[in-house]
């Protein structure tokens, strides 16, 4: 049967309802690697954390398969190419996962370590993407 990933919908909900998820993500992420916050110099930080909010929203729907938001995947993923806006080398994608899995420790009261995995998993298929079209 086809994998819709409800439970990560479920829990990205939970984790946004509490308030001040993705700044913390933000918090852990740029903390995460002495190259990360560098990136970031520039940000608009207001700006950014409604573009990863949607982001992350994106990619739970892309891990489901479904085609709509294929499109929007292919755009976040050419800003962050060799030839994008913002260039993101494919060897830190995995700091990035480690931190959104963190921040959703940190704010989803049902969190287990089953449910983080399926965190990992689920990323991972946009975090591929981005990769290949590096
Ligand atoms: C190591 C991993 C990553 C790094 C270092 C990174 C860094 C950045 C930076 C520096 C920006 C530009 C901010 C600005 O405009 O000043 C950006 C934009 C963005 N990133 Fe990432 N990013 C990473 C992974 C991801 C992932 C996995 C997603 C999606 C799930 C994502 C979604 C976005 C979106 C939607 C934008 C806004 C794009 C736009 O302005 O059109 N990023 N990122």
């Amino acid at each position: 049967m086809a994998d819709h990933y409800d439970d990560l919908q479920a829990s990205y909900g939970r984790c946004l309802r509490a308030g001040g998820f993705i700044e913390r993500f933000y918090e852990i992420f740029l903390a995460s690697h002495a190259d990360i916050a560098p990136m970031f110099e520039k940000t608009d930080f207001r700006q950014q954390q409604i573009a990863l909010r949607r982001g992350i929203s994106i990619a739970i729907s892309h891990a489901a398969g479904m085609a709509m938001v294929q499109r929007s995947v292919k755009e976040m993923g050419q800003v962050h190419s060799r030839k994008g806006r913002t260039p993101v080398r494919p060897s830190l994608y995995g700091y990035w996962i480690d931190s959104l899995v963190a921040a959703v420790r940190e704010f989803d009261p049902e969190a287990n370590p089953a449910l983080l995995e399926r965190w990992r998993k689920g990323m991972g298929m946009v975090v591929a993407s981005f990769t290949e079209q590096y």
